[in-house]
């Protein structure tokens, strides 16, 4: 057989369902400890959901920036467009996850249906979800916590709470508009201003994301368990905070503000749906602590559902009472329910949302810090990664060794980056491993009919099929150079994939 017929047959490999389960039980020292359960698991995808997106992206939504249009009051349609495509990714999800309870989430998933090559490119991809959207999540932290410092009389400089191309920009920005410093612009500028210099070489760097990414990173070395507990008590916080910010807010709405309701009719509505679909990731980050389950089948889905059901319910309410409180075009600032807040003379309430917000992305960090390691872990047990990466830690039980590596890669890339491009980036990588997670779901009805399903995806074919056209509407939505970059990243996994994956994968062809 030609050289090349044999890597195309590999490449279309799968694995059986039995044969991926019976894995994760067989080699004892790379077991992870089960010990969540289904309030665990609501709380987990409730951690995951709420955080930048709602405390942040959704200010860029409504109000629109130089690269693109607002929703305006309309932003509450965006959410409620993303949160119908979220649902019929969410069941694809549910139906895999009680199926192939793997650590490695979509990755596993496509392992079993789709075969090795996009079973890597997957996992390649899910890099962009977790660790890219974390890398997000850790620079919007740095402003919220900048700010509520502040807040508390307590200064921390500005250039070690952004990265240097941002505070760059800022200050080209002002110094066009004749000094004229916008909201959104504050704090860069700030950075601009006043930043020390080593040999002549500027000093500006997110200090504050890499700390909080290194601070994530030791807790989740220490134990999933331990992890989960510090989560339930984040997730109960942010939910009471989001309601008080509803109860307080909802007594300043004009209703004045939500006409017109569409001011940039529907095309500004489908970007805004684009960029807050960031709000929704994380319902899926459930799937990769599977293999820590105590109950996998029936648990999974409850977990996946309920999170994304709680979240979308809190996140109309928000939307609605944000965009009555203040214009819309007021609300591009980087902390938009604090900012509407103060405006309103509420500086306390304001500070209470701010502490909030905090809290709440730090759970958000916790999570997707704890999901991207579980990938490269499976990945690594496949024998697609160095097998260095599947070491577990012989007290604690967890996958020290990528977590580490997570958490240096995550704070490196947060400490020079800008949250928006990283937003968009997770937010196409994303779509597109959900629109294969669907196609997914389709397959496997066909090539394992009778595999017994905890949970069934109803309407099969149409449900995943209509989660896939809403994940191309939506990825359509996004700018062209973030289509550059997302196409490039695919490009190296492919090259990484054809260099060191294909040679060392333990799946042996069925041939063999
Ligand atoms: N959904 C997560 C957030 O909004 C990523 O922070």
């Amino acid at each position: 057989m030609k050289r090349w017929e044999v890597l195309a047959r590999q490449v279309r490999r799968t694995k059986d369902i039995e044969q991926l389960n019976a894995e994760a039980e067989a080699a004892p020292d790379q077991k992870l400890k089960r010990s969540l359960g289904v309030i665990d698991l609501i709380s987990l995808g409730i951690g995951a959901i709420i955080g930048t997106g709602i405390f942040a992206v959704i200010g860029t939504a409504a109000a629109g920036s130089a690269h693109h249009l607002g929703a305006g009051p309309a932003v509450s349609l965006s959410f409620v467009i993303t949160s119908v495509a979220c649902g019929f990714c969410a069941l694809s999800y549910a139906e895999f996850a009680s199926l192939v309870p793997r650590a490695g989430s979509a990755y596993s998933y496509a392992y079993a249906t789709l075969g090795e090559l996009v079973a890597w490119i997957i996992g390649w991809d899910l890099i962009i979800e977790y660790a890219v959207g974390n890398v997000a999540v850790a620079i919007g932290w740095a402003a919220y916590f900048h700010q509520l410092c502040a807040g508390l009389g307590l200064s921390i400089p500005a250039w070690l709470s952004v990265d240097y191309r941002s505070a760059h920009e800022a200050g080209l920005a002002v110094a066009a508009a004749g000094g004229q410093v916008g909201p959104d612009q504050a704090l860069y500028y700030a950075a601009w201003l006043h930043h020390p210099t080593i040999l002549g070489v500027p000093l500006i760097f997110n200090l504050l994301a890499v700390l909080i990414v290194a601070a994530i990173t030791w807790v989740l070395v220490i134990g999933i368990k331990e992890s989960a507990r510090t989560n339930n008590i984040m997730v109960a916080v942010k939910l009471v905070i989001l309601l008080f910010f509803i109860a307080v807010g909802a007594q300043y709405v004009k209703p004045v503000n939500w006409s017109p309701f569409m001011p940039n009719g529907f095309a500004g509505v489908w970007t805004g749906a684009s960029l807050i679909f960031f709000a929704f990731i994380g319902f899926d980050a459930i799937s990769t602590v599977a293999e820590e389950c105590r109950n996998p089948g029936r648990d999974l889905p409850i977990g996946i559902i309920g999170s994304l059901v709680v979240s979308t319910v809190v996140y109309v309410a928000i939307a609605a009472v944000l965009t009555g409180i203040e214009p819309w075009r007021h609300l591009g600032v980087a902390d938009p329910l604090a900012a509407v807040l103060a405006h309103a003379g509420l500086n306390r309430a304001a500070g209470i949302v701010s502490l909030g917000a905090v809290i709440s992305m730090t759970s958000v960090l916790l999570v997707f810090q704890l999901g991207q390691p579980r990938i490269f872990f499976a990945m690594s047990r496949d024998g697609l990664l160095p097998a260095y990466f599947a070491k577990v830690h012989p007290r604690y039980r967890t996958p020290h060794v990528t977590t580490i590596w997570t958490g240096v890669a995550v704070a490196a890339v947060a400490a020079v980056t800008n949250i928006n491009e990283m937003v968009e980036l997770t937010n196409i990588g994303t779509l597109f491993a959900f629109a294969l997670v669907n196609a997914g779901v389709i397959i496997l009805r066909f090539t394992a009919p009778n595999h017994p399903r905890v949970f069934k995806t109803p309407a099969v074919p149409l449900v995943p099929l209509c989660g896939i056209a809403m994940c191309a509407y939506l990825m359509a939505g996004l700018p062209w150079i973030t289509w550059i970059r997302f196409g490039a990243w695919l490009v190296i996994g492919l090259v990484l994939y054809l260099s060191y994956g294909a040679r060392h994968s333990l799946l042996k062809p069925r041939s063999a």
